[in-house]
This record gives structure tokens, sequence and C-alpha cells, in this order.
């Protein structure tokens, strides 16, 4: 009796293996080209959600507290960057990585003209996630022989802080964003074959 019930764990371990198995192999081979689409998406996800944390729970903390926290010239202030520099940053450290990752924030009415598109591909880009945020403009593009997948995504005005900076400072074009407004957008590069 006992015999019979352990072959029959034995048995059912078993078919479980040979199941995760399957799955294993299965898995293996739909891993084996990630689309360029979905690659975007992970490396999207990660900076729109550092971006997000960084203005709700460190830049709008601090202004609730009196302390001017983010400012242009934060360097020479003493004080913290802004989410925009944070983000500038970010690409500056990656393209030091020489994977010939990009990432950079853009804007078709931007506070500096060198954050407005770049090329027309940035401009259809930016004007289309503007309309439509709920997907991202996307394309292949060729620089010097070489194929880049491109990705532009919207910027939204996750936290009041965005509205509130970018209607006041000086050198805005536009004065009446609202919170969840689609202010320009996160351009993301990187080479494929
Ligand atoms: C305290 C002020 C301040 C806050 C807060 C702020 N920004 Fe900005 N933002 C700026 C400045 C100044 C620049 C230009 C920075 C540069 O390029 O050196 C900028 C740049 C940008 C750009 C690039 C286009 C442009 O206007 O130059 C976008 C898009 C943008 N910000 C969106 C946002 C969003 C979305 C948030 C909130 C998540 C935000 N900003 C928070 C001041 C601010």
């Amino acid at each position: 009796m006992i015999e019979r019930i352990a072959g029959r764990i034995l048995g059912g371990l078993f078919a479980i293996m040979l199941a995760g198995a399957a799955v294993g192999v299965a898995q293996a081979g739909e891993t084996a080209g990630i689309p360029p689409e979905m690659v975007a998406e992970y490396i999207h996800a990660v900076i729109q959600a550092d971006r997000t944390i960084y203005s709700t729970h460190v830049v709008e903390r601090l202004q609730d507290l009196k302390i001017p926290v983010a400012v242009e010239e934060w360097k020479s202030r003493g004080t913290l960057p802004l989410p925009a520099q944070m983000l500038q940053m970010t690409g500056q450290e990656v393209q030091g990585l020489g994977l010939g990752l990009r990432i950079r924030l853009a804007s078709l009415g931007p506070i500096y003209k060198k954050n407005g598109p770049a090329d027309q591909f940035e401009r259809a880009g930016l004007e289309a996630v503007a309309k439509n945020p709920r997907k991202p403009y996307t394309g292949i593009i060729t620089e010097n022989d070489r194929h880049f997948f491109k990705a532009i995504y919207p910027d939204r005005a996750v936290s009041i802080t965005c509205v509130a900076c970018h209607n006041s400072h000086e050198l805005s074009t536009k004065r009446d964003y609202k919170l969840y407004d689609v202010m320009g957008g996160i351009i993301i590069s990187f080479p494929v074959q």
C-alpha cells in the first residue's frame, strides 16, 4: 500500500518535472528575441517610476516643508537637481557606458531650445503622444549605417510641482499646464541589428 502511494507520488513528481522542463524549453524559445518595443517598455517603466518617485516623494515633499530644494543652479547653490536634470544626468551616465542606449527629455514648447525636437521624427513623436498618450511613438532610425529603435513616451505632469514650476518659470512659453497634462516626451533609443 505504502509502496503504491509512494509510486504515485513519485510518478506525480516526475510528471511535474517533465511539465517544468517543457515550460523551460518553451520559455527559452520565446525569450530568444525580445522585441525592441518590449525592451523600450522595460526601460521606460524604470525611468518613469524613478521620475514619479523623485518628483512626488523628494521634490514635492521638501517643497511642502518649505525647503527650496530643486533649483536650476543646484550645484552652485548646494541644493538638489530638478527632475529634468536628474533625467538628463541619467542620460549622460548611460551614454558613458557605451551601450548605444540614449535617454532624453524633450518638449514642443521647451524652456530651453536644446530640449526641443532634434529632428522630424522627434517632432512627429512629440505631437503624436500629446494627442494620444496611451501609446508610445516608435520607429527605426538610421545613423551612420547603424539602426536604432527609437521610442517616444508621453511625459506627464505627475506631481503638482511639475505644473507649478513650469507655469511660473520666466522662460516658459506655456503657463496653463494642469496635473497629468502631457508636458513633453521621454525619448529612448538603442541599437538594433
Ligand atoms: C522647480 C522647477 C521644475 C520642476 C519641479 C519640474 N520642472 Fe521640468 N523643467 C524645469 C526646467 C528649468 C527645465 C529645463 C532644464 C534644463 O534643460 O536645464 C525643465 C525641463 C523639462 C522638460 C524638457 C523641456 C523643457 O521645457 O525644457 C520637460 C518635458 C519637463 N521639464 C517636464 C516636467 C515634469 C513632467 C515635471 C514633474 C515630474 C517637471 N518638469 C518638474 C523646471 C522644473
